[in-house]
């Protein structure tokens, strides 16, 4: 199973030659843009995720937030965390969710490193969240047992139901002429976790925001992961609207769990 995933996962990878090309990148994500993100949803506390934490926390209670970026999934808890504990390998990510979690209060304990690397000096809290980071873990099995370990009483993970970069498939297949897999999907990470022992339930729903505002937004991230210059932004606009992909329709995001006792 666990095999498997690894090897869906690699075939994602940015041929050589093309990535050889990139300016920045293909694979980075920018704080600023995840520090939107954790304003909004804390802005708007809502979802599953959400929910699916909340009743598993007790009052003043902690959560390990591992891949947490700015702190999306986990700050929006503020009100009843007594600790938050925030892993990512990103540096920026962490500094933005640190201003943030000043601000609200909420005590904060950051280890930059990767998950499953850093476990080990990890402390255990009563729930474990992983949102949106699955897709970047090949070594999956791994990854979900340590979450459980770490986790007194629940693990929740959020994520798309294909791929992420999954959007990008039919302009992958007009500028370079590579046609992107299909796997691994949710039902992949569902089959891991069960292949582990757990009992996952999952309940799904539409992103609650489209992935771009604008056009030309679009065309500045798909550049970026398509390995592609800046100025050729407008050729991207000009595929992206002979291809009918615009405006990108909104992800399915699945919201799983289990008990970790
Ligand atoms: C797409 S962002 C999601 C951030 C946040 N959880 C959210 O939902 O907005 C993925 C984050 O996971 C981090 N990341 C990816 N793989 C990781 C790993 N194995 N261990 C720790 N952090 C990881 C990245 O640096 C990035 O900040």
């Amino acid at each position: 199973m666990d095999e498997r995933w690894r090897a869906d996962l690699a075939l994602w990878g940015i041929p050589d030659e093309i990535a050889a090309r990139a300016r920045t990148n293909p694979w980075g994500h920018s704080p600023a843009r995840f520090a939107e993100r954790t304003d909004r949803a804390l802005a708007e506390p809502e979802g599953p995720t959400r929910a699916r934490i909340a009743e598993a926390l007790p009052e003043g209670g902690s959560v390990l937030d591992v891949g947490a970026g700015t702190g999306a999934a986990s700050l929006p808890l503020a009100a009843s965390l007594g600790e938050l504990i925030a892993v990512d390998t990103s540096a920026g990510m962490l500094a933005e969710l640190e201003s943030r979690a000043a601000d609200l209060g909420v005590p904060l304990r950051t280890l930059v490193g990767r998950w499953p690397d850093v476990a080990a000096r990890t402390p255990v809290a009563d729930v474990a969240v992983a949102a949106h980071v699955v897709y970047n873990v090949p070594d999956l099995a791994a990854f979900l047992a340590e979450l459980s370990g770490h986790a007194r009483a629940r693990v929740v993970l959020e994520l798309t139901e294909r791929h992420p970069m999954s959007w990008l498939n039919p302009l992958w297949a007009h500028f370079h002429g590579i046609v992107r897999p299909e796997r691994p999907t949710v039902h992949d990470v569902i089959a891991v976790a069960e292949a582990l022992g757990h009992r996952v339930r999952h309940e799904e729903r539409l992103a609650p925001l489209s992935r771009f505002a604008t056009l030309e937004e679009l065309a500045e991230s798909a550049c970026r992961r398509l390995c592609l210059d800046a100025e050729r932004a407008d050729e991207v606009v000009a595929a992206v609207v002979r291809l009918d992909m615009w405006p990108v329709p909104r992800d399915r995001w699945f919201t799983l769990w289990w008990e970790s006792k």
